[in-house]
């Protein structure tokens, strides 16, 4: 294949770019701007080099992935791309915007493929510039890390589309399993009512957060409790997941917990603001509950 577009340079993106780029793929990283590419490049040296400092990975392997990612200032610089995966934020009319834009570049018989969680394929199909030659491509956080990836077939993708999206997956060295294009595919539509189902235990009183996690983590044999990898993926995403699996199916079974939504009006979203179900402020997160 020739070389890979990755559009969004955060926490996914940089992960995709990262496996592509050490299963040999040269890649065009873009974000909303030179810099913010630059930046998740960084980000992936640094990742490499924890890799190379644990003997996992070579030096020379690390360099030769570095020198296989390239930033861009835009998507328009991926006309030449065979593969165009677009790891933007979470939201519709952002992909949407994305998507035209791509749609002015992309080759004739290049594949458009979005990391979506969670917004129906053959919806944001009609946005990209071929339907038949779109389909979802689900990764896991950590990317570098988790061995799976969902592919996820819109109604009007074609089955030459889904081989050659499978076989680049196969390549990165991850196991794929095939989905249609229901509401949260296959992991989001179970997982995700365990970590709500988390969060109205923890709202009830049931137990703390740190019984809640500990209790799933040992009991269930789970490398992280609920709370924590709900924290983890982000609270306003899990949100986001439950609200999209309620609203889409209309079944009272995906109502979102009212804490979840209370922390996410919070601006409590985990991780990444240092606050949700744990305080991140200090060495150790630190139960709030
Ligand atoms: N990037 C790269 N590597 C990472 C990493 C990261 N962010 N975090 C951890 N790792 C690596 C470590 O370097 C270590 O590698 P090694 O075994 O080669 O030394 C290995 O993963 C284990 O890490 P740690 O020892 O530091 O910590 P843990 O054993 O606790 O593992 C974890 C961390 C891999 C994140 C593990 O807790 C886990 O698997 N958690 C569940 C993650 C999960 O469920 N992800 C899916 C979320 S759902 C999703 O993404 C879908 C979306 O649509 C919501």
């Amino acid at each position: 294949m020739q070389a890979v577009g990755v559009i969004g340079a955060g926490q996914m993106g940089a992960g995709i770019a990262q496996v592509s780029a050490q299963a040999g793929y040269r890649v065009l990283l873009s974000d909303v701007s030179r810099e913010r590419a630059e930046a998740g490049k960084a980000g992936i040296a640094k990742a490499l080099d924890r890799l190379v400092t644990k003997e996992k990975l070579t030096s020379e392997a690390r360099d030769a992935a570095l020198a296989l990612i390239e930033p861009v200032e835009s998507v328009a610089a991926m006309g030449a791309c065979a593969l165009v995966i677009e790891a933007a934020t979470e939201r519709e009319e952002i992909k949407r915007a994305i998507f035209a834009e791509i749609g002015t570049v992309l080759g004739a018989d290049a594949i458009l493929a979005s990391n979506t969680s969670s917004i129906p394929i053959t919806r944001l199909a009609q946005a990209s510039p071929d339907p038949a030659r779109f389909v979802g491509v689900h990764f896991f956080n950590p990317v570098p890390v988790m061995g799976l990836i969902e592919l996820i077939r819109g109604l009007a993708t074609s089955d030459a589309t889904v081989a050659t999206v499978e076989a680049y997956a196969q390549s990165l060295g991850k196991q794929v399993v095939r989905a249609n294009d229901a509401p949260g595919f296959i992991v989001n539509r179970v997982l995700m009512p365990m970590l709500n189902e988390a969060c109205f235990a923890l709202g009830e009183g049931v137990a703390s957060v740190r019984d809640i996690d500990l209790g799933c983590q040992l009991g269930l044999n789970h490398p992280m409790g609920p709370l924590t990898l709900a924290d983890f993926i982000g609270l306003d995403t899990c949100l986001e997941i439950c609200r999209v699996l309620f609203t889409s199916t209309g079944d009272p079974k995906f109502r979102p917990a009212p804490l979840l939504v209370k922390y996410v009006e919070a601006g409590w979203f985990g991780r990444k603001t240092k606050r949700g179900f744990y305080d991140y402020t200090g060495p150790e997160p630190v139960p709030t509950r």
